[in-house]
């Protein structure tokens, strides 16, 4: 994929493709001791690649708000799981400190979009592995543009007039977070596109998503839901998704708008799992609403 190849072959930074072949793992890089340029290429390829692997990097939770800082506006995340000295970072993680989760848990796992119940979409995802299973615990990524890409024309054309109608209160209700009476009144659905246009590549995309899905505009609550379903079946067969297989120290970044994503789950009696996670806007989205969950 083009991206600043220049600059990349005079430097000591490469990329491989990951399977299934729309993400890159980018090698020779040491982000916490790396020079401004080399920052800029690490910039240029989280922009032109709906998946970024970067392994082998110590950071600490200041580390990580400053190199997601870099990819776009970040969100403070005070209702799901917040970092307690960096709240624009969120705590994923099975760990307790007097009985109680230090973090979010047990979240996402199902197929789901981040971002979804922002007005103007364009949101980025960031982990950054803290301590990680051996076992389980994968990220699963699917390449929502392929998805889209491998439908028939005619359905291509009916998909075009799908407008979804995306639900915070539902998402809320979904992870029983506590909600005043104000927090439920200025909760609005928001409506966007089942097919977007990825920022990564041009390309139209499938944006699909079950956690905040109510419905879909002039279709019964029944048929959009057998809708998304169907179509999330689709666009997450194997020959569409990446499976990041966690390790420590490894960052793993993706594009909301090109792609689908679900945890999944591991073994909570045997291992600890402590995840940092941030959410970039696009620059040039004004600060809206704050935090959604799913
Ligand atoms: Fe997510």
């Amino acid at each position: 994929m083009a991206m600043a190849a220049r600059s990349i072959e005079q430097s000591h930074i490469t990329t491989k493709s990951l399977p299934p072949g729309f993400g890159v793992e980018i090698l020779g890089m040491d982000v916490a001791n790396a020079s401004p340029s080399d920052l800029e290429i690490f910039d240029a390829i989280c922009r032109n690649n709906p998946v970024v692997v970067v392994r082998d990097q110590k950071l600490d939770a200041a580390q990580v708000v400053k190199l997601a800082g870099r990819l776009g506006r970040l969100s403070s995340q005070h209702r799901t799981g917040p970092h307690p000295e960096f709240p624009e970072i969120s705590i994923l993680s099975n760990k307790k400190v007097d009985g109680k989760y230090i973090g979010a848990h047990e979240v996402g796992r199902s197929w789901h979009t981040d971002g979804t119940t922002y007005t103007k979409l364009g949101l980025v995802t960031m982990l950054y592995g803290v301590e990680c299973p051996a076992e389980g615990s994968d990220t699963l990524i699917a390449d929502t543009a392929a998805a889209w890409e491998a439908l028939p024309p005619e359905r291509r054309a009916e998909l075009e007039k799908v407008q979804v109608v995306h639900s915070r209160l539902k998402l809320f209700q979904k992870y029983k977070a506590q909600l005043s009476e104000d927090d439920m009144r200025n909760m609005h659905d928001v409506v966007h596109p089942i097919v977007v246009t990825s920022p990564v590549d041009g390309r139209k995309a499938l944006f699909l998503t079950k956690g905040s899905t109510k419905g879909m505009v002039g279709m019964s609550d029944e048929d959009a839901h057998k809708l998304m379903d169907e179509l999330v079946q689709f666009a997450t067969q194997e020959r569409f998704v990446y499976r990041h297989r966690w390790r420590p120290h490894d960052i793993l970044i993706w594009n909301d708008l090109a792609t689908v994503h679900s945890a999944t789950s591991y073994d909570e009696t045997k291992y600890d799992r402590l995840v940092y996670r941030a959410w970039m806007r696009p620059f040039t989205t004004e600060f809206e609403e704050i935090g959604p969950a799913h």
